[in-house]
């Protein structure tokens, strides 16, 4: 047993390293279940008394024997519970310890793999598989210890009577092959089932976030129609499943009536006619045969159990255990100065196969400062920032920090020191407060609320019906987009982090508060590095540098001034842009 598990089930195996800590929960539950087993399989001995003593008429040990079973009982149902209790501890323990660990190691995972692999994958993992993974061992005592009990019964019959446990043994061999097939058929099928649930969900996840869209396009019937299909999918699954069973179920229950048939002709036309044996045996033996069919059940469910879990151990091991291609890499090298030079030397990416992002993307910048990036919709911008931010890592080719390959560095340092605010920025379903201390969480109250006024969203969220504690909705559902684009400003210059990237980061500020951030970026480039790409490009005119990205490559590089001589494409760029928007800019060329 112990090679086959050791060969069969090595994701299951992997996992037990998680009940090191929960031993003494697991080791009080099977000690209980194998006490309540004991217990449960004094029963037909003690029934058997009683009915052999009523048959024969003799009735005086009968409060004696009614005291005993109400022990019994009494006993059992105690060790019952606190075993029961003691499952729903470890295994409830498990669940959590090992449900946090999947969740962490899926923020270590590479950004492409996340969208590749989409939110159902990793929700079913985090979930059911861990639900299902973290009770096996504990379901495989109980159903062992089942069994043991159930054996013990046998053995008891076998004793009564040689025949009846060789009658008995014929037709568990039958059914102990119809469970195997109906177990076997449930993995296949239980794999395309979770695949299948794995799509589901991720349509009904995209069906809350795009809740707004939908309503707004008046898109309910294309988006229920492809949930029907994909949903379809998964019920005819799940029907072939429910199918089979049943059908299995009838055939089973069929061959235990002829089983229940043979016994009782056995009994009634040859070994009681016989004197073989007694009728309370017979009687006993009718009354607890269900524990000789819980025999099969037993085998079946440890099987299954141990199938099922060792499916679900592997799909969680797709993440734990995901190859090194998919997780984030870091270097160890710490940042030991601030950071003061950032170069892309030749830089090449690509997102997929064959379609290049970044063709040679080559700059430096020395110092602090402000540096805006200017280029056409898809040139490139967002994607050097994903570069910075350790999304990605490029094709080919370097990028630079103090001089070092940014993939040799610390994670934790580039990350400290490098912050994006996105221009698909996330705010979470959480208090304003917690969401800004996500941030540093170690901040003061009075250092969040600094981060805010520097931000100008201070006055709006002290407005909000909790201030600071108001709960703002996934993705800041209920605040404008200009206060979540504030908060998203507050949240960085709370982290206070040596190079900040502005991507788009301010597209929805009204001209009151453009200017406002706008001075405000202006004054954090004295003493950081501070890249902006701006829908709005009269910031461009305050820069120290701008750089031209076209069609993934840096065309020019130089303040807005000389760009405005030198280069024709920018001159387009930046004329096209102001002249449409001449009130909004405020940076607008005169
Ligand atoms: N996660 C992604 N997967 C695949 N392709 C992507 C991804 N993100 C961006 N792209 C593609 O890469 C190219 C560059 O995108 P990027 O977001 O860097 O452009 P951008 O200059 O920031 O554009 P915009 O001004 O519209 O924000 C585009 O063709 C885009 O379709
Ligand atoms: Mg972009």
């Amino acid at each position: 047993m112990r090679k086959m598990r050791e060969t069969k089930y090595p994701n299951l195996k992997s996992l037990n390293v998680f009940y090191k800590e929960h031993r003494a929960k697991v080791v009080l539950f099977a000690l209980f279940t194998l006490l309540a087993g004991a217990l449960a399989l004094t029963f037909p001995f003690v029934l058997s008394n009683i009915l052999i003593d009523l048959t024969g008429g003799n009735y005086d040990p009968m409060v004696r024997y009614a005291l005993m079973l109400f022990g019994l009982v009494v006993l059992t149902a105690g060790a019952v519970v606190i075993a029961e209790y003691y499952y729903s501890k470890a295994s409830n323990a498990l669940f959590l310890t090992i449900r946090r660990e999947v969740a962490y190691k899926t923020m270590s995972m590479r950004l492409s793999t996340v969208y590749e692999k989409g939110s159902g994958f990793f929700l079913e993992r985090m979930n059911e598989d861990t639900r299902e993974s973290s009770a096996v061992n504990l379901n495989t005592y109980r159903a062992a210890i089942k069994l043991v009990i159930n054996l013990g019964f046998i053995a008891y019959i076998t004793v009564l009577n040689p025949l009846l446990g060789l009658l008995f043994g014929a037709g568990l061999v039958v059914l102990l092959f119809l469970e195997y097939l109906r177990v076997s058929r449930q993995l296949e099928n239980m794999k395309r089932s979770k695949r299948a649930i794995e799509k589901l969900k991720a349509n009904e996840v995209e069906i809350l976030k795009g809740i707004k869209e939908i309503k707004g396009l008046n898109a309910k019937d294309p988006v229920i129609d492809k949930h029907t299909v994909v949903s379809s999918k998964y019920a005819d699954i799940k029907y072939s499943r429910e199918i089979f069973q049943k059908r299995m179920q009838g055939i089973i229950d069929i061959v235990k009536g002829a089983i229940d048939l043979m016994v009782i002709l056995f009994a009634g036309l040859y070994l009681l006619p016989n004197g073989m044996i007694e009728l309370a045996a017979v009687l006993i033996i009718y009354t607890y045969k269900g524990n000789i069919y819980g025999l099969i059940a037993g085998l079946a469910l440890i099987k299954d159990t141990y199938d099922n879990g060792e499916l679900a151990a592997k799909r969680i091991n797709d993440i734990m255990r995901a190859p090194d291609k998919d997780v984030d890499s870091f270097g160890n090298v710490p940042l030991s100065e601030d950071i003061d030079t950032i170069e892309f030397r030749n830089v090449f990416f690509e997102y997929s196969k064959e379609k290049p992002v970044l063709n040679g993307a080559s700059f430096r910048i020395d110092g602090n400062g402000i540096i805006g990036f200017v280029g056409k919709s898809g040139s490139g911008k967002s994607t050097i920032f994903s570069l910075l931010a350790r999304f990605y890592d490029p094709t080919d080719g370097k990028i630079l920090i103090n001089g070092a390959d940014i993939s040799t560095l610390s994670g934790d340092d580039v990350r400290r020191e490098i912050t994006p605010v996105l221009q698909d920025s996330y705010i979470f379903n959480d208090t304003v407060m917690n969401n800004l201390l996500l941030a540093r969480p170690d901040a003061s109250a009075d250092e969040v609320m600094e981060a805010c006024r520097s931000a100008w969203i201070h006055n709006e969220i002290e407005a909000m019906p909790d201030g600071y504690d108001t709960i703002i909705g996934e993705n800041g559902a209920t605040i404008s987009g200009g206060q979540k684009q504030r908060l998203e400003i507050a949240r960085i210059l709370l982290k206070d982090t040596k190079v900040m990237l502005f991507d788009e980061a301010t597209s929805a500020l009204d001209k009151n508060n453009l200017d406002k951030i706008n001075d405000l970026l202006i004054e954090l480039s004295k003493t950081k590095i501070v890249l902006v790409v701006a829908h709005r490009l009269g910031i461009m005119r305050r820069c120290d540098k701008v750089i031209v990205l076209e069609g993934g490559r840096i065309i020019a590089s130089a303040p807005h001034n000389e760009l405005m001589e030198s280069c024709e494409y920018y001159r387009e760029l930046f004329r096209k842009n102001t002249s449409t928007e001449p009130r909004l800019d405020p940076g607008a060329v005169p």
